[in-house]
């Protein structure tokens, strides 16, 4: 059995690194917009083709800090689905794929821009799942064959790891019953678009979360609570869900509750900002990962922020993910946690 798998979306992410103008542009939620020249070439002064999805990303954390991990989304039946395939085997993730027959792999194009990326995004088959994509699932109930009842016994494991956006969250609910029926325990990051469009599905199953991480905005979103009231947000979130929740806020670090006890902490400071494609993604699963290593959650902190720490330091969001040697340097082993109980 595995101790983790990780179910969601899963991309290839195409980096282009070039310099082009900025300007005000009040339409977008960044105030900015980036300038490129219509019907002209532009030359890229580099490119990085990297493995990413919020789902493949956190496998690779938990691959890379020596747990049996297992990734299971959809691709499509061409070449980068396969080479995404070859990336996680690589890194020592078991891919257990549904391959999509009329949709292709998810790709996104990032314009990296110092820094700071402009995400064109094609989803494709990640994010559109139907039921016959996870018979184990539905078929329950309904005397499974023996091939549906295997890939179901193949998805059993200690821990999931839930990351789910556009139709597959149609299966957030059937998945944590499942994981409920099956003593699985779940960590689970929301996407903007199911909290979005499946706010009231997701406070009902928050009984049944081990461990929910969103970001500040995500929160507020989620319980419909400004996040200027802190503590009504945690209040909310605490008496629905016995397990821990962690509120993220980029470089201002993170605030964790479970339900006895707030932690706070600020972030490692990082030596550049390549690039902070994947920060959420690192600190989610470095969490987790430090949550199934020791239950501990001042260690769950550390571990996470280090993870994220590195993440922003390159390119992509599963280079830079660190191993249990990395976490291991000196610039990890001190981060200030305030603890004040509730
Ligand atoms: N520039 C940074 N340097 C160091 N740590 C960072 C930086 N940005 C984020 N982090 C860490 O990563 C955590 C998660 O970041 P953030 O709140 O931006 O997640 P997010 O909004 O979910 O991002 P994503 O766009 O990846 O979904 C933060 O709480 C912090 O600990
Ligand atoms: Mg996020």
């Amino acid at each position: 059995m595995k101790d983790i798998i990780t179910i969601g979306s899963i991309t290839k992410d195409i980096f282009l690194e070039l310099d082009c103008e900025i300007i005000d542009w009040p339409k977008t939620p960044s105030r900015k917009a980036i300038v490129l020249p219509f019907g002209e070439k532009l030359e890229v002064r580099d490119t990085h083709s990297v493995l990413g999805g919020n789902s493949a990303n956190a496998s690779v954390t938990f691959s890379r800090l020596g747990f049996k991990t297992a990734c299971f989304g959809k691709i499509g039946d061409d070449i980068a689905g396969q080479e995404i395939k070859n990336w996680l085997k690589e890194e020592g993730v078991n891919p257990i794929f549904v391959v999509a027959k009329n949709k292709k792999t998810a790709q996104s194009t990032l314009l990296l821009n110092n820094g700071e990326r402009t995400i064109l995004g094609y989803h494709g088959a990640s994010n559109e799942w139907v039921k016959e994509d996870i018979p184990w699932l539905n078929a329950r109930g309904a005397s499974p064959d023996s091939a549906k009842r295997n890939l179901g016994s193949k998805l059993k494991a200690k821990w999931w790891y839930l990351s789910l956006a556009g139709s597959s969250s149609d299966f957030f609910a059937p998945l944590v019953k499942f994981a409920k029926e099956n003593g699985i325990r779940v960590a689970f990051n929301p996407s903007g678009y199911q909290i979005k469009h499946k706010r009231r599905e997701i406070l009902e199953n928050l009984k049944n979360i081990d461990f929910l991480v969103v970001n500040e905005g995500e929160a507020a979103d989620l319980v419909g609570i400004s996040f200027s009231k802190e503590k009504e947000v945690f209040k909310k979130l605490d008496d629905l869900m016995p397990g821990i929740v962690a509120v993220t806020d980029g470089q201002n670090g993170v605030t964790v509750s479970d339900g006895k006890n707030i932690y706070k902490a600020g972030i490692f400071k990082e030596k550049l900002v390549a690039d902070r494609t994947g920060a959420g993604d690192a600190f989610g699963s470095g969490f987790t990962a430090g949550l199934m290593e020791t239950g501990d959650i001042k260690y769950a902190i550390r571990l996470a922020s280090a993870n994220a720490t590195s993440v922003v330091e390159h390119i992509g969001a599963t280079p830079g993910i660190i191993n249990g040697k990395d976490f291991k340097n000196k610039r990890f082993k001190r981060l200030e946690i305030k603890v004040e109980k509730i």
